[in-house]
């Protein structure tokens, strides 16, 4: 069936808190080094959410950025999807509160999970109602609060992760298709690589979760890692297979950002250029759904895309989900 609309991308738009933590920071907290830190995960920095904010309030930084960017009003957005495993609650969706924030009140509100995977499941889920001509014009935002669900007595973890938020929105075309391909992975055999185990259905929050720390993330980071290079490199080629375009029609890279030693690793297995592979690790970390948002929305500030630009997203995380696509950049 041919679809009834293209996807046009109006804008983007980030947002991250002001309060930085280095690694030198750090170092007071846990039993860990800078020279640790850098050379086995490229990370300098990470940004923290203030004690009065919610992952809403980045999201809506992020949105109204997106939304000026697009040059367009609230009242104009009618879905909204967060991409988030930090949600302010596990209910209501995330996605209403920002709604409410807002004043997008023609919209209707869901988030997704599928961890640092859901910005380009939201890409996915974006096209798929545009091109039904279901919604016209769809705000997407990949927000995330880690530090709220983090574990600052456990090394092997907290110095990874950071907060952040990014948004995109995408509007019914007749004439262009900027979302040029899109590809989805997932793997649930492998759940408990990397999970936050309690406060769900099957651990339920006690006293006794609470003493032993189930509520923030655990992550078998060898084992991710393996698995992380293997499946980014497969995505980043099924990306372009489906779009049927080569490495040369990519303008620039831009993957999820967990470890710079991913990346390179990714790179090398892909045959990608590095030159053209977009980095901002050393700066914020793993911000799970809102890193490859946060690091499109940057690449376009410091002029790295040109006007009609191929940009090709890809990304992994827990689930196991992954993903790929490829992006055309007529802002
Ligand atoms: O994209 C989805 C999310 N994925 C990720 O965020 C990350 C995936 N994994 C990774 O990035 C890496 O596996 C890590 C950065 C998490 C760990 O790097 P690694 O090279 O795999 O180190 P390791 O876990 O093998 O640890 C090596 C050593 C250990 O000491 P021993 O057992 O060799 O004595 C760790 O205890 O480094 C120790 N270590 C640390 N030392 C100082 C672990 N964390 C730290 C730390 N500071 N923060």
């Amino acid at each position: 069936m041919d679809n009834k609309f293209g996807v046009k991308i109006l804008g983007t738009g980030s947002y991250v808190p002001e309060k930085i933590l280095t690694n030198f920071d750090l170092e007071k907290i846990v039993e860990t080094s800078d020279e640790w830190i850098t050379t086995r995960t490229g990370i300098q920095q990470r940004r923290i959410i203030d004690k009065t904010q919610t992952s809403s309030d980045l999201a809506y930084n992020a949105s109204m950025r997106a939304i000026e960017d697009a040059k367009l009003s609230v009242n104009d957005i009618d879905l909204i999807i967060v991409a988030t495993v930090t949600p302010d609650m596990p209910l209501p969706a995330t996605a209403c509160f920002l709604q409410e924030k807002l004043k997008a009140f023609n919209a209707v509100a869901f988030d997704i999970s599928a961890a640092c995977t859901g910005f380009i499941y939201g890409v996915a889920t974006a096209k798929a109602f545009v091109e039904s001509g279901m919604y016209k014009t769809v705000l997407l935002v990949g927000v995330e609060a880690l530090s709220r669900v983090t574990d600052w007595t456990d090394r092997n973890t907290c110095v990874l992760f950071g907060d952040g938020a990014g948004a995109m929105i995408f509007q019914a075309s007749k004439e262009d298709n900027d979302i040029v391909s899109v590809y989805l992975g997932a793997d649930g055999t492998h759940t408990g690589l990397l999970d936050l185990p309690a406060g769900g259905a099957k651990t339920p929050t006690t006293h006794e979760t609470v003493d032993q720390k189930l509520h923030t993330i655990k992550m078998a980071g060898k084992d991710v890692f393996k698995v992380a290079v293997v499946k980014m490199a497969e995505a980043a080629g099924k990306a372009l297979e489906l779009a049927n375009k080569t490495d040369k029609d990519i303008a620039l890279y831009v993957p999820h950002q967990a470890n710079l030693r991913i990346i390179d690793a990714v790179v090398k297995k892909a045959g990608i250029n590095k030159d053209k592979v977009y980095i901002n690790v050393q700066k914020y970390g793993n911000m799970s759904s809102a890193t490859t948002i946060v690091a499109l929305d940057e690449a376009r500030q410091e002029g790295r895309i040109a006007k009609n630009d191929l940009v090709e997203l890809v990304a992994f995380g827990g689930g196991l989900t992954w993903g790929a696509c490829i992006l055309k950049l007529g802002l």
